[in-house]
C-alpha cells in the first residue's frame, strides 16, 4: 500500500479536486484505492455520496486518527491511499505528510499562491519530507504557467512536469460524483490526469 499527500496551507488550490482525479484514475487501473478526507469541510466525502461506485472508498476521520485508519487500511488490503487534507489546519497537512510517501502541493499560478506556499514548505521540513509542486488550474491561454513554473525554481522542491489546466470539466465532472477520466474520457482534463496519474505511479514505483 502505498499512500500520497495532497497538502497545502492555501484554500482553494485544487487539493480536493487533485485528490479526487488522482483517486479515480488508480481505481480506472484496477487499484484498490480509498481518498481519506481529513477536511472537517469534507468535500471529498460530499463528492463522495454522490457516486455510485464504490473505488475509490471514500474514509473520513480527523487527522489525529490517521495512523489508526491507515492501519485499518492496510489490513483492507488497499493498493493506493490518497489523503485530501484540509488548509489552514496545521494538524491535517502535517499528520499527512508524515503518513505519505509522497507529497503534492498543488499552487495555482499566481503569485500570492506562490508568496504563500513557505508555510507549507515549512511544514513539509518538519515532517522531515520532501514534496513535488503541482501547477494548477493554469489558464489554457497566456504564459502564465511558464512565468510561474520559472518562480517556482526559487524554492527548494521540484515542481511535477505535468501541469493541471483550469477546465471546465474538473467542476462540472464534481456534482456527477465523478473524475474528468469518467466524465469526459476524451477530454483535455481527462488526459491530464491521465498523465499525472502516470507520473504519480512512477515515482510510487521507484520506493519500492
Ligand atoms: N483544474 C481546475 N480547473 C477548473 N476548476 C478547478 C480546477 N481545480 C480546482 N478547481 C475549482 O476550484 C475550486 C477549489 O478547488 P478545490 O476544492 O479542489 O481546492 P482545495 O484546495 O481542496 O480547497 P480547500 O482548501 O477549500 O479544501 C473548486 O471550485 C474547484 O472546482
Ligand atoms: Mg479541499
Amino acid at each position: 500500500m502505498k499512500t500520497i499527500a495532497i497538502i497545502s496551507e492555501k484554500g482553494g488550490v485544487g487539493k480536493t479536486t487533485l485528490s479526487i482525479n488522482l483517486g479515480v484514475a488508480a481505481a480506472l487501473k484496477n487499484k484498490a484505492t480509498a481518498i481519506i478526507d481529513l477536511d472537517p469541510q469534507a468535500s471529498s466525502s460530499e463528492w463522495g455520496d454522490l457516486r455510485e461506485s464504490d473505488n475509490p472508498a471514500i474514509i473520513a476521520t480527523p487527522a489525529s486518527r490517521l495512523n489508526n485508519v491507515l492501519e485499518s487500511a492496510s489490513e483492507e488490503k488497499f493498493d493506493l491511499i490518497v489523503l485530501d487534507t484540509a488548509a489552514r489546519v496545521e494538524s491535517s497537512a502535517l499528520n499527512a505528510a508524515k503518513a505519505a510517501d509522497l507529497i503534492l502541493i498543488p499552487c495555482c499560478p499566481s503569485l500570492f499562491d506562490i508568496k504563500a506556499l513557505k508555510n507549507t514548505i515549512d511544514l513539509v521540513k518538519i515532517a522531515k519530507k520532501t514534496a513535488t509542486f503541482v501547477l494548477s488550474s493554469v489558464p489554457t491561454t497566456g504564459t502564465v504557467g511558464e512565468e510561474s513554473a520559472e518562480a517556482l525554481k526559487d524554492f527548494e522542491f521540484p515542481l511535477c512536469p505535468v501541469k493541471i489546466s483550469s477546465r471546465i470539466a474538473f467542476k462540472r465532472s464534481l456534482v456527477e460524483g465523478q473524475g474528468v477520466q469518467e466524465y469526459e474520457p476524451r477530454g483535455k482534463a481527462a488526459e491530464e490526469i491521465a498523465q499525472l496519474y502516470q507520473w504519480v505511479d512512477k515515482q510510487l514505483k521507484k520506493l519500492k
